[in-house]
This record gives C-alpha cells, sequence and structure tokens, in this order.
C-alpha cells in the first residue's frame, strides 16, 4: 500500500484515510450522484467506518482521496488486484457536483492508470459504467479505455433494469 500521494497535473491522489470518510457519506447518500454509481442503498457513518477498517485489512485494493488545491472533491480506486494474471478494476466518483466537468476526473484516471502500468505493472485495467453515463464514457474514451461489451439488465436503476458497458485498457494502449 503506498503511503504518499501521487501527482496529477491538477489533481493529487492522496490514500484515502479516515479523515476522508465523513465526506464520503455525504456523497454516497446524495442520489445526483448515486444515480451514476452501482449503489444506491443509503450509507451510515457507521457502515462507512466498519468498511474502511476491512479496506485498511486488504492487500488487493488501493483508494484514493482526489485532491485540488488540499480540497477533497472525490475518490479513485483499484479493486481485486490481481497480481497473478496482472489486472485491477477501477472506480472513480467526483462526489462534488459543483465540480463535475472541470477535467478533474480525467486527470484522476490518467494519473491512476499510470500508477498502475508503471508502478504495479498491471497489464489490463478494466471497469464498468452504466450505459447513460455519457459523461464518464467520455472520459474513459480520452484514456483510452475500450468497450469490451454489454452486461445487460445488471442493476437495478430507480424502477427499471439498466445495462452496464465492461470497458478495458491494456498498457500498451496507455499513452501517459
Ligand atoms: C464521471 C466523472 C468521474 C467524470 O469526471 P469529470 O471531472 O466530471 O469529467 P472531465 O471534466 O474530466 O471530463 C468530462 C468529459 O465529458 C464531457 N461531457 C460532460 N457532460 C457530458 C454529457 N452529458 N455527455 C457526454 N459528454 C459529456 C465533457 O465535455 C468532457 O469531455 P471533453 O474534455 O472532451 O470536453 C464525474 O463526472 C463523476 O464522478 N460523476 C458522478 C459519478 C460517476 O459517474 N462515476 C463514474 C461511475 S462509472
Amino acid at each position: 500500500m503506498r503511503r504518499e500521494p501521487l501527482a496529477g497535473e491538477r489533481v493529487s491522489l492522496r490514500p484515502l484515510g479516515r479523515e476522508h470518510l465523513a465526506r464520503c457519506v455525504v456523497w454516497f447518500n446524495d442520489r445526483e450522484v448515486t444515480y451514476f454509481l452501482g449503489r444506491e442503498e443509503p450509507l451510515t457513518m457507521a457502515e462507512e467506518e466498519r468498511w474502511f477498517n476491512d479496506y485498511r485489512a486488504k492487500v488487493d485494493e488501493e483508494i484514493y482521496a482526489i485532491e485540488v488545491q488540499g480540497n477533497h472533491v472525490g475518490n479513485v480506486g483499484l479493486h481485486g488486484i490481481d497480481r497473478s494474471n496482472r489486472k485491477a478494476s477501477v472506480g472513480i466518483v467526483i462526489g462534488e457536483k459543483g465540480q463535475w466537468s472541470q477535467g478533474y476526473g480525467t486527470d484522476a484516471m490518467r494519473t491512476i492508470l499510470r500508477y498502475a502500468f508503471r508502478d504495479l505493472r498491471l497489464h489490463k485495467v478494466n471497469l464498468d459504467v452504466l450505459d447513460y453515463n455519457d459523461r464518464a464514457i467520455r472520459v474513459y474514451e480520452k484514456c483510452g479505455f475500450i468497450r469490451e461489451g454489454i452486461r445487460r439488465d445488471e442493476l437495478w436503476k430507480r424502477g427499471r433494469f439498466a445495462n452496464l458497458v465492461r470497458m478495458s485498457i491494456l498498457e500498451n494502449e496507455f499513452s501517459a
């Protein structure tokens, strides 16, 4: 687990700490944010703290707070880091809605991909995104992700089933 921040162009990725959790709880209870995420259920601070204690014991997950000029605006993380097959999944959220579409998500994604491919020596990074999340898909395509396929009716979202798009990027497709 890394202790030092990762430097992007405009963002800094700082290893997620206990001090970040209260803000995460606000974001993960915001229906405008969770519309774009896999999880919808309300989240309590106690649940978040329990999750954080489990997370700290894991060796296959690394989550970073996205900071802009010292302000925590979102999180990005690698999940299921599989060192045998040199792959992981990535997840990202800019929880501060006022900061959407300012370029921070793209910068944070490029920064974590650079770390995944150069430092962790991964071969492949993948993700799932709701098919209506055009902004996220645009960010992923800008970073070099390619669509692998559709996972049909994978989630129940706001009264209907929704499709997930599975995307991935290989080490030789990433140009830092
Ligand atoms: C998805 C997310 C991480 C992207 O980060 P961001 O900082 O908002 O995105 P950026 O500013 O880096 O880039 C957004 C791009 O999408 C474009 N865009 C914005 N709104 C769009 C829309 N409705 N449709 C298509 N493209 C859109 C922007 O023009 C920009 O592209 P450009 O640089 O070519 O102009 C962030 O918006 C977010 O966290 N949203 C809510 C949670 C979420 O969706 N998480 C991802 C789950 S898979």
